[in-house]
Order: C-alpha cells, then sequence, then structure tokens
C-alpha cells in the first residue's frame, strides 16, 4: 500500500498538466518540489528557512528543473501568485534534522489554505501532511482538522488517509479537491 506521503504524491499527479501553476508551502529539503518541478514548470515554493532554499537549489540544479524559491512565510502566498492554482501541498512540522523550533503553526497555516483554496480553480487538489509528534503540533492538527471538516461540501471534497495501527503519532494526509 501507498504511504500518505506517496498517495498525496499520486493524487497531485493524476491532475497537474505541464503548464499548471503549483505551490509547494513547505518547501523544506526540497522533495516536494523536485516531484512538482517534474510535473510543471510553474512551481513556487516557500519557506522561512534561508537552508531549505539552499538545499532545494541544490537539488533543481542537479535534476535539472525549475522552481521559484521563494524565502518567505506561505500565509503572503498572494504576494506571488494570484489565481489559477491547480496543486498544492503542505507538509506541516518542522525540517528534520534542523531547527526543531521552526515549525509551522495553525494560524499561518489557515491563513494560507484559505489563501490558496480561494486561487484554486475546479478539479484542483491540495495535500496536507499533517505530522503532530512534535510540542505544538496536536494544537495544529485540531485547527487544521477543524478548518476542513467545516469546508462546505458542495464546493469541496477532503479525504483522510493513514496508518491505523501504528503506534506513537503516524502522518496522515488530508487530501481536499474543489469541486466547482
Ligand atoms: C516538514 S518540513 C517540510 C518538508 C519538505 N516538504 C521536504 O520535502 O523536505 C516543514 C517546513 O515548513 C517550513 N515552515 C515553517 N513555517 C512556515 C511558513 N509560515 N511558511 C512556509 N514554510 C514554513 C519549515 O521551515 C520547514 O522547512
Amino acid at each position: 500500500m501507498l504511504s500518505p506521503l506517496n498517495m498525496a504524491h499520486y493524487w497531485l499527479k493524476e491532475i497537474i498538466e505541464p503548464d499548471d501553476i503549483v505551490i509547494d508551502a513547505t518547501m523544506g529539503n526540497g522533495f516536494d518540489t523536485i516531484f512538482l518541478a517534474q510535473l510543471t514548470k510553474k512551481v513556487y515554493s516557500f519557506d522561512v528557512q534561508e537552508a531549505a532554499i539552499v538545499s532545494t537549489q541544490e537539488k533543481l540544479v542537479e535534476n535539472k528543473l525549475e522552481a521559484q524559491l521563494i524565502l518567505d512565510g506561505h500565509e503572503n502566498v498572494d504576494k506571488y501568485v494570484d489565481k489559477n492554482v491547480k496543486a498544492a501541498i503542505f507538509n506541516l512540522g518542522y525540517l528534520p534534522k534542523s531547527d526543531k523550533s521552526i515549525i509551522t503553526k495553525a494560524p499561518t497555516t489557515l491563513a494560507a489554505l484559505r489563501k490558496i483554496l480561494a486561487m484554486m480553480k475546479k478539479g484542483s487538489r491540495l495535500a496536507i501532511m499533517v505530522y503532530y509528534g512534535h510540542v505544538g503540533g496536536s494544537e495544529e492538527k485540531t485547527s487544521v482538522e477543524n478548518f476542513v471538516e467545516n469546508l462546505e461540501q458542495k464546493e469541496y471534497q477532503v479525504m483522510k488517509y493513514g496508518a491505523m495501527n501504528q503506534k506513537n503519532t503516524p502522518p496522515f494526509l488530508i487530501m481536499i479537491e474543489k469541486l466547482k
């Protein structure tokens, strides 16, 4: 079976076409940016850490791919992209092997989700990988779950995918599709 992250990629790949505008809201080490850049040239990637930009830029060069890397919070997404977003991905939490105090937080995550959903067109998809084992993670998880549970069902399909029998706090996927 696919892991939640691989499932996120599978569901995004199904709909992304070569000229689509897509967003990696949490660039980190760039694995999602590379995945998206293989599918379209119009990738906007956000992170608040310079280290994320450096690491992702190296991977893009190695792989001969393109993406616009933005050193800014995803809550400011509307300064860089204004419409026609086809897909987006969030990986919540902290950057592995890095400063664990720099984490995504509910107020900025929800601000970014609201803005990106408003820019998405019919048939677009947004993936949220929820990692919540760290300090502050369960508050963000609860806020994000409350937010997506209250999305209007005529406008959005919201699915959840994750392990049921793993110990500790296994990450899970929330996938949103815009219906109109
Ligand atoms: C779990 S990591 C992302 C992993 C990444 N997708 C990868 O492939 O390596 C979460 C990232 O979100 C970043 N982050 C935290 N707050 C942010 C914000 N407001 N806007 C954008 N990125 C943020 C962190 O710096 C961290 O790199």
